[in-house]
């Protein structure tokens, strides 16, 4: 629970590189190939200057295909791709910080909970306690082919596999006590075995005997962070989450999404407000009122032919370009349902867009700002985060969406609307806790 005034801050740099950000004024150009460390070394350390709890990392390990199954645009265009595992990358800044933590994504659907387990809890140790676990059940239809199944599992069958999956990664982490080390040095006890245990987990899906070969780390279960705009994915939350992200729209929805959450909680057995929530947002600050629709039309110029629609096709697993162009919304519902990818995120375009909203508008507007906005000058874009924390019951914060150029747009954020926040005591002005556990849930 995030329960209190303050914000909490995340940053999202899943696509720091790619889909024209690495051309980007104030992008990445100018540190060496983005497969090295420098330049997330360097985020890394302004955004601990600004106070953030954690940088984000999300993923789906595939390279987009077209529905005649191929490739050549995204890779030539750089659309959501490449895509690196950031684990090493995360070490990396991790020794150049104190107090910043890491969200990270692994799969409910792809991998296996002893996997997760053991290597969310090794991250726990070498990041001193500021690792966190992005759970996702992953609706891209090519994910599922890199890792072996002939096509996407359904909506349902996703969650059902997640619930057992974080139940059995849990009971892993439980498997060694904290205390079990003994070092004596005089009688060579390294551990006490009485303090490991079996897990003995079976499942539908997983058979596990243990115990997890780790030692917990300082945080014992790193915190578990997900998505979920379903009602499958906030059931899922509602049993597991620490907190949540959520991309919604417009107020309205955002409110919508808090409620339909704390309904969740209530019906899992825990209290309303537990899982705190972490809002999508483009923040960008403003040289003058014009600047940005001068902004918009830079970063929709530097898009590959016909982006929009691609990238709606992608999220969606749905080829939207044989539709007709004056397809509205509302046309286009049945097929997303039918398809098991993300519909949950149509559910919410529709509702807060609205059904006639024409296909195409909203695939530009989604591309640009999927997610709620805050612009202008500093103070204008501290109003904007305080009205919405207040009005969603303050009880989390905001996740900085990729569209943030980076490190350029990041600075900015850090040197010129972060000292206002901090200036009406909704931002931390330095770390208390030691963990990033303590930090989310203070
Ligand atoms: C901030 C944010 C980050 C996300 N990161 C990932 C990710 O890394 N990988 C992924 O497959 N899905 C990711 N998602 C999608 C969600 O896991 C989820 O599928 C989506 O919110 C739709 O909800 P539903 O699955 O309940 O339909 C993310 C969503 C949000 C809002």
């Amino acid at each position: 629970m995030a329960d209190g005034t303050m914000m909490h801050l995340a940053a999202d740099l899943s696509f720091a590189h790619a889909n024209g950000s690495w051309r980007g004024k104030g992008s990445w150009t100018g540190y060496p190939y983005y497969g090295r460390a420098e330049m997330y070394e360097d985020i890394a350390r302004i955004v601990e200057r600004g106070c953030f709890d954690m940088v984000f990392f999300g993923d789906a390990a595939e390279t987009p295909h077209d529905s005649d199954g191929d490739f050549s645009e995204a890779v030539r265009y750089g659309v959501n791709w490449p895509k690196l595992d950031m684990m090493p990358t995360v070490v990396a800044m991790s020794r150049v910080t104190r107090h910043l933590g890491f969200g990270i994504t692994m799969s409910t659907t792809y991998h296996h909970p002893f996997h997760v387990a053991r290597l969310f809890a090794s991250l726990d140790h070498i990041t001193e306690g500021r690792i966190a676990w992005n759970a996702v059940t992953s609706a891209y239809r090519n994910e599922a082919r890199c890792w072996g199944h002939d096509d996407i599992m359904a909506h349902e069958a996703r969650y059902a596999r997640a619930h057992e999956h974080i139940r059995a990664t849990k009971a892993l982490w439980d498997s060694v006590d904290p205390d079990a080390v003994v070092m004596d040095p005089r009688t060579g006890v390294f551990a006490d075995p009485t303090k490991v245990r079996h897990v003995d987990f079976s499942g539908e899906h997983f058979r596990i005997q243990g115990p997890l070969p780790v030692l917990p780390g300082p945080q014992h279960s790193p915190p578990i962070i997900q998505a979920g705009q379903s009602p499958a994915g906030l059931a899922l939350g509602a049993e597991f989450a620490d907190y949540q992200f959520a991309a919604n729209g417009t107020l309205a929805t955002m409110r919508e999404h808090r409620a339909a959450m704390d309904e969740a909680l209530v019906a899992a057995g825990r209290k309303d407000r537990d899982v705190g929530m972490l809002w999508s947002i483009r923040v960008e600050v403003l040289d003058s009122p014009d600047d940005l629709a001068r902004r918009d039309r830079e970063y929709l110029d530097m898009q590959p032919p016909g982006a929009p629609i691609k990238n709606m096709s992608a999220l969606f697993g749905v080829d939207l370009s044989r539709y007709p162009p004056d397809t509205l919304l509302g046309e286009i519902v049945e097929d997303v349902r039918s398809a098991h990818t993300h519909w949950g995120y149509l559910a919410d375009a529709v509702r807060s867009a609205g059904a006639d909203t024409p296909l195409l508008e909203y695939a530009e507007q989604r591309l640009l700002r999927g997610a709620a906005e805050a612009v202008g000058t500093p103070e204008q874009i501290a109003d904007r985060m305080e009205e919405l924390h207040e009005a969603t019951g303050r009880n989390g914060g905001f996740i900085l969406s990729r569209l943030t150029q980076v490190p350029g747009t990041l600075r900015r954020f850090v040197d010129e609307v972060v000292p206002v926040l901090q200036r009406r005591g909704l931002l931390r002005t330095e770390y208390s806790g030691a963990t990033l556990r303590d930090h989310l849930l203070t």
